[in-house]
């Protein structure tokens, strides 16, 4: 997917890394050190995507995200941090960000948000400032486990687990929650969740479709299926249709591989599932 990214870093280290990760993936990629570097080079050029640091010295990530608009009201932004104050997040989040990665993250983490900050862009769609509603509507519930667990020797795994089965998956606010009431850094709760793969930082679908890429299972066409669910649901990898009926996402061998190619429906395993009867299979869930 082609796309413009301008990232605007103080750190040079992180800049150069942010630069070569994207350049890898073909996009066109500039840089900047300075607030003032990026507005001027926005003046001059237009680009399908922003990503800035927030803590910089002269003008910081919100400063700069705020007259950024201004020259293009309809910017999208990504922001990664380091250790913002609540508050500067809080800011952040309500200028219709489209994520927020802490820092260091994972190449494949800032691939998958820039794609998902482009995808955003290609379709027009409208943010809304990130306001994490189911996670609101859920708070109590999670104070419950969090003060269940608080005390016992490695509880951030269970509270994390308990969390998910209530909102359904660990969107941004939960995780920067969990992170403060269990007084750890918002950037280790994001590793843990980042390094199991049993959470998950997306919504889910009521009915949730793996489709395994794994070797066996690609060998025997599973990407047609992949592409045939992403057609007829209208969504891409990882998205979730707008009903909330369906989401889709890859997983790298299942364990089954005779029976390949393998779709996970729920807990439902199916196999030789063809791009012909793979929109069958959904009819038994709706
Ligand atoms: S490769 Fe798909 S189940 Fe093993």
């Amino acid at each position: 997917m082609a796309g413009k990214v301008l990232v605007l870093d103080d750190d040079l280290i992180m800049l150069k890394s942010c630069e070569k990760i994207l350049n890898h993936q073909g996009y066109e990629v500039s840089t900047a050190s300075f607030g003032k570097e990026a507005l001027s080079m926005l003046e001059k050029a237009p680009f399908d995507l922003v990503v800035t640091d927030i803590v910089m010295p002269e003008m910081d990530g919100i400063e700069f995200i705020k007259r950024a608009r201004q020259i293009n009201p309809e910017l999208q932004v990504i922001v990664i941090t380091g250790h913002p104050s609540q508050d500067t997040l809080r800011e952040a989040l309500s200028l219709k960000i489209i994520d927020y990665i802490p820092k260091p993250f994972s190449p494949s983490l800032f691939i998958e948000v820039v794609e998902k900050g482009l995808e955003i862009k290609r379709k027009g769609i409208e943010l809304k400032p990130m306001i994490d509603t189911d996670f609101d509507l859920a708070k109590n519930r999670i104070d419950e486990v969090i003060k269940r667990h608080r005390h016992k020797r490695g509880s951030l795994i269970p509270v994390l687990q308990e969390s998910q089965d209530i909102v359904g998956y660990l969107p941004p606010a939960l995780i920067r929650y969990v992170a403060k009431k269990m007084r750890l850094s918002v950037s280790e709760v994001h590793g843990v969740v980042s390094f199991y793969s049993f959470f998950s930082m997306k919504p889910k679908g009521k009915h949730n479709i793996k489709v395994c890429l794994g070797t066996a299972c690609y060998v025997k066409g599973s990407e047609e299926i992949v592409n045939k669910y992403k057609s007829s649901l209208g969504i891409e990898m990882g998205g979730i249709t707008e009903d909330r009926m369906y989401s889709l996402e890859s997983v790298r061998c299942l364990g089954a591989c005779g029976l390949a190619p393998v779709v996970v429906i729920d807990k439902d395993t199916h196999g030789s599932v063809t791009p012909m009867n793979a929109l069958e299979l959904l009819k038994q869930y709706n």
